[in-house]
Formats: structure tokens, C-alpha cells, sequence
């Protein structure tokens, strides 16, 4: 079957996209790139000769339509999606056009924002005995959220969440986590343009996010971590222990220490 290659160009650095990724990149005969979100310097690795497209001003059946008629005509497709293509990617809506014209694809993953941003502020986003789970998910703005994935009930676990496409959505945030019991001095912090030159960090609390947001002209491009793994003096404190690295504790690769 023919195929089309869905890559992952990682969260804007050019150096965070895949071995493999690269690789297609680098030999594809036609690229398709988020022009709003991919960096140009990465694109630039493509061969010489390659058309290359931008997809921001395209209509999906658009798209679609060119990738069809390249593959057809015996290219080599990529389409280089931002982060990771399976985190708000849109590529469910591309590969159903593109079955119904027996063309097939191969998804390379990328480094997504959320652990980008999660690497520029130096954090563990699952701390032992604190939170040992992570929730991807975005605010409810203009895009609906299905009944059961209201922010509120997520918020119910007290784990850390991470808000994709949320920032223009801060007071409606602040409104649920609170309503979730969450404490005003939870930590939160937010990370615009995580791996970009210009990567602003802003480290707040659940109750000042809306305000630092503001004062920091924070409109988008940005993720939301919130929860107290992002405790901006947890490395200072040596109150959480993994159980992998306890001398005490067996496993497959190490004999416990007997007390
Ligand atoms: C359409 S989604 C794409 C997410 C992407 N697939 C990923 O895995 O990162 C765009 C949202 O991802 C987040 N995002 C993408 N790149 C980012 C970056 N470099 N730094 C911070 N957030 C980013 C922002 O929340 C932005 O609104």
C-alpha cells in the first residue's frame, strides 16, 4: 500500500525532532509543514529539490488532495506536524481522507511541548508519594470538551495537568482547579515557546495566574503545568524518593541492601 509519513517535528527546536524523523525529512520529495508552529531553520533540511508547502492557509480536503496526487504520482510525502502529531495533531481527519484513496501512513513521534516545557523549567512532572500521574488536556473554549473531561472533575485527582491551548482561557482554569479544591498557592507554571530562542518561563500560583499571564502578554503558544510537582523548591527539599532507586528495594537489575 502506498503511504504518507506523519512526523513529529518536536516542540520548536530544531534539534528535538527524531534520528528517524530527520532522516524522512531529509529524503521526502514533498513536505508539508504547520508554518504557523514548525521552525523554518528545520524545514530548511529538507533536499534542494523538494516542493515544500505550507499547510496554515489550506483546507484539509486542500491538503489532502496534494498529498494524493503526489503519493499517486510516485513521491515521497511528510507531514510535519508541531510537538507530537498524536496531541492535538489533526491527523485522524487527515488519514480517513486519505484510506478512502488507499493511501496508508506511518506516524514518527516527537518530543511534545509538555515535556519540553516540562524540561526547560527542570521538573519531574510524577514525584513518588506526591503525584504519580499526568493529565493532557485542555480548558473549554470555543472547542468543546466532552461532559466527562470537564477540567473540575480531572482537577478531582489532584495530580498535575498539563493545558494545551489554554492560555487565553486562565480565569475559567483558576475558576475549576478552585473548585476542585485546589489551594491558591499551588504551584503552576507556564512555559511559552518552550526549546524557541525567545521561551519565556513564568513561575505563579494557581490564584495569580491570570494576572501574571496578562503581565507577561502571554496569549498563546504557551502550556499550563499546574500542581505541586511544579513546586519551584521541590529540588531543595529531599522529601520524595523513588522506590527504583531505594538501596533497600529489589528488583530485576539490583539486590536490595539489607537495613
Ligand atoms: C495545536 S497544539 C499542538 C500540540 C503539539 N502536537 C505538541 O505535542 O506539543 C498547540 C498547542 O501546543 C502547545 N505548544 C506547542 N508548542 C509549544 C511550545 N514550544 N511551547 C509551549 N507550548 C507549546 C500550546 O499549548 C499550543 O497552544
Amino acid at each position: 500500500m502506498k503511504k504518507i509519513y506523519i512526523v513529529g517535528a518536536g516542540p520548536g527546536d530544531p534539534d528535538l525532532i527524531t534520528v528517524k524523523g530527520l532522516h524522512i525529512l531529509q529524503t521526502a520529495d514533498v513536505v508539508l509543514y504547520t508554518d504557523s508552529l514548525v521552525n523554518e531553520e528545520l524545514i530548511a533540511k529538507a533536499k534542494p529539490e523538494a516542493e515544500v508547502l505550507k499547510t496554515a492557509g489550506m483546507h484539509l480536503e486542500e491538503m489532502v488532495n496534494v498529498m494524493v496526487e503526489r503519493v499517486n504520482a510516485g513521491k515521497m510525502v511528510a507531514r510535519i506536524h508541531t510537538g507530537d502529531p498524536a496531541m492535538y495533531g489533526a491527523i485522524m481527519e487527515q488519514i480517513v481522507l486519505l484510506k478512502k484513496e488507499e493511501i496508508g501512513y506511518e506516524v514518527i513521534p516527537g518530543v511534545s511541548s509538555v515535556f519540553a516545557s516540562a524540561a526547560a523549567i527542570g521538573a519531574e512532572l510524577t514525584i513518588p508519594d506526591l503525584t504519580q500521574t499526568l493529565i493532557l488536556t485542555r480548558a473549554e473554549g470555543r472547542t468543546p470538551v466532552p461532559e466527562f473531561e470537564k477540567l473540575k472533575d480531572l482537577a478531582s485527582h489532584h495530580c498535575t495537568i498539563a493545558l494545551f491551548l489554554s492560555a487565553t482561557l486562565t480565569k475559567k482554569i483558576v475558576k475549576e482547579l478552585q473548585a476542585a479544591g485546589w489551594k491558591d498557592e499551588t504551584p503552576v507554571a507556564v512555559i511559552q515557546r518552550a526549546s524557541w530562542p525567545d521561551q519565556k518561563i513564568v513561575r505563579t500560583t494557581l490564584v495569580n495566574l491570570d494576572e501574571d499571564m496578562r503581565k507577561n502578554g502571554i496569549r498563546k503558544h504557551a502550556m499550563i503545568l499546574a500542581g505541586w510537582a511544579l513546586d519551584p523548591t521541590i529540588h531543595e527539599k529531599d522529601e520524595y524518593r523513588s522506590k527504583l532507586y531505594d538501596a533497600s528495594f529489589t528488583h530485576g537489575f539490583r539486590k536490595g541492601i539489607k537495613p
